[in-house]
């Protein structure tokens, strides 16, 4: 282990001048569907998000993002959308949305929209319109083309959910594109009035006072639907679904998508403090330029590696060096462990691990982004087959594609359907293995108390929030990392074993996920299975 108290002046970093509210804060991520139902349905809705805010705020988060919510004849749940400037009657109306926002930033929260830019619903008016006639005026914004001579779709490409990427519509005698499901016609962005309208309704959601928008697969806005044909995927097991089984080297990551970015960014940027955060699915090198070569792209691409990097020390060690050495001068990393589209962290770290995962989330540099339910070790929900609500699942069932298991219900109370409504709920309730959170909240060892001290010590040591990162050299099975900004500085232990293991450092402990370890400072550190630890090594 190298000790840096000796280390010149020159190479710590300063403390920043000041970072930008989405640098420093926790993003919590609500799917307003499962998070708290205010009207008996069994659907979470807006007024429930409202009446949910305090415990954000008891819990610490700085930002919530809000899966859609929009008009939608929720075919995938919301992400097929039918009027991007309203509310579905399911979650409530735009008056609700206003209270929702004017509550959640009366207590300093900010408020993420979710934009769905690259598909619509075949709802959508826009697509009625488009598919009526050849030559009506929004035949355009969708994606057409005739079919191949032997009547065949224009090229091979698989949906996202394993079927076709081509709906052959026989009215009109040509086949649209659709990136998921048929229900999801792709929307053409190199129309310029489609652009436009798209571009006003980010304002339309800025204009009420909205912080930013998470922007859904934005990867598939600039399709290059007539280079051809997809290449076989050489590495496709049927468990990674169909869709994987090509290399989309044509439908995603186009060079146009970046322009499409730029124009979000700029009415982004035309409202003050708002941030813009992509779903930039990919390697290193696709995501990179998502930031823009003058960081004028996306203030937060997501890199989702994390989620399928192995759980074991080198391996997560090695994923933050290389996201590190990777990042240019002035781009921000992003930090996911979960979200309504991947098996829960509990369960893929198990859940003895789950204290472990959230201090990794949490103080590591960059901004994190919290699945809801992550704050009480939820795991994964069995969903019984008569059950099964989402798409994906019914399409291709028994692969474990499925996003169901990450959906249920939150388990706010140990009452009836968990305090999460009256009625019963449309995905079962699940219970994580500490229970509800009420249960934990009068807990002081529980999963929900360590995620609120956590997040608690984040937002006071600008070490967590802003610092610098420096992976100690630790052995097997650890991982021991610095954070410093200015005199400001943590030492981070983490035990991803089930056996015990000893690091070579000290200093006070700050926090700690199993035995009280007290305020004593300690000359070396024994981490328990599955420990961990914040130390201050003043
Ligand atoms: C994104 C969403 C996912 C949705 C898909 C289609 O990947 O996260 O839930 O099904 O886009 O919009």
């Amino acid at each position: 282990m190298t000790d840096t108290t000796d280390m010149p002046a020159a190479t710590r970093p300063a403390a920043q001048a000041t970072p930008a509210w989405w640098q420093t804060a926790v993003i919590y991520q609500i799917y307003p569907r499962s998070f708290q139902d205010s009207d008996g349905d069994g659907i979470g809705d807006l007024a429930g998000i409202e009446s949910r805010l305090d415990e954000l705020v008891a819990l610490g988060v700085g930002a919530i993002w809000i899966s859609p919510f929009f008009p939608s004849p929720m075919v995938d749940f919301g992400y097929d959308v039918s009027d991007y400037c309203g509310v579905d009657p399911m979650f409530g109306t735009l008056a609700d949305f206003d209270r929702m926002l004017a509550a959640a930033h009366t207590r300093g929260l900010k408020v993420i929209l979710d934009f769905v830019p690259c598909h619509s619903s075949h709802e959508h008016p826009w697509f009625v319109e488009s598919r009526a006639s050849r030559d009506n005026p929004k035949r355009d914004w969708y994606i057409w083309r005739d079919a191949k001579p032997d009547g065949s779709p224009p090229n091979n490409w698989i949906g996202e959910f394993g079927g076709p990427a081509w709906t052959w519509d026989d009215t009109t005698g040509q086949y649209y594109l659709n990136v998921f499901l048929s229900e999801q016609p792709a929307l053409n962005w190199a129309n310029p009035d489609l652009r436009a309208a798209m571009l006003d309704a980010m304002r339309f959601w800025l204009d009420r006072g909205v912080d930013g928008f998470r922007v859904d697969a934005i990867i598939f806005a600039a399709p290059d639907v007539d280079g051809g044909d997809h290449p076989p995927n050489p590495d496709w097991i049927p468990a990674m679904g169909l869709a994987r089984s090509q290399l989309q080297t044509r439908s995603a990551h186009q060079p146009g998508v970046f322009d499409v970015v730029r124009d979000m960014r700029r009415v982004t940027d035309s409202y003050p403090d708002r941030v813009l955060i992509g779903e930039t699915s990919g390697t290193l090198d696709d995501v990179i330029p998502y930031y823009g070569a003058d960081m004028d792209l996306f203030h937060l691409p997501f890199y989702f590696a994390m989620l399928s990097t192995p759980w074991r020390a080198d391996a997560l060690a090695d994923f933050i060096v290389r996201y590190e050495a990777a990042l240019p001068e002035g781009a921000w990393p992003t930090l996911v462990l979960g979200n309504h589209d991947i098996s829960r962290i509990a369960s893929r770290a198990g859940v003895a691990q789950a204290r472990v995962a959230l201090t990794l989330l949490l103080t590591l540099r960059g901004t994190p982004v919290l699945y809801q339910g992550d704050e009480l070790g939820m795991d994964n929900a069995s969903i019984p087959p008569d059950r099964v609500q989402d798409p994906w699942e019914r399409r291709v069932p028994g692969l474990g594609l499925g996003r169901d298991p990450v959906r249920t219900p939150m388990p706010w109370t140990d009452g009836d359907n968990g305090g999460f409504s009256t009625a019963e709920p449309w995905l079962p309730l699940h219970l994580p293995p500490e229970g509800s959170a009420a249960r934990q909240e009068t807990d002081p060892g529980s999963m929900l108390s360590f995620a609120r001290r956590l997040i608690a010590l984040r937002r006071d040591r600008p070490a967590l929030s802003q610092g610098d990162y420096r992976q100690i050299d630790a052995g097997p099975d650890v991982m021991v990392y610095e954070r410093r900004c200015g005199d400001d500085r943590l030492v981070v232990c983490l035990n991803l074993s089930d056996a015990p293991r000893a690091v070579p450092v000290g200093g006070r402990p700050l926090l700690w996920t199993h035995k009280d370890r007290g305020a004593a400072a300690i000359p070396s550190l024994g981490l328990d299975p599955h420990e961990a630890v914040i130390l201050d090594p003043a």
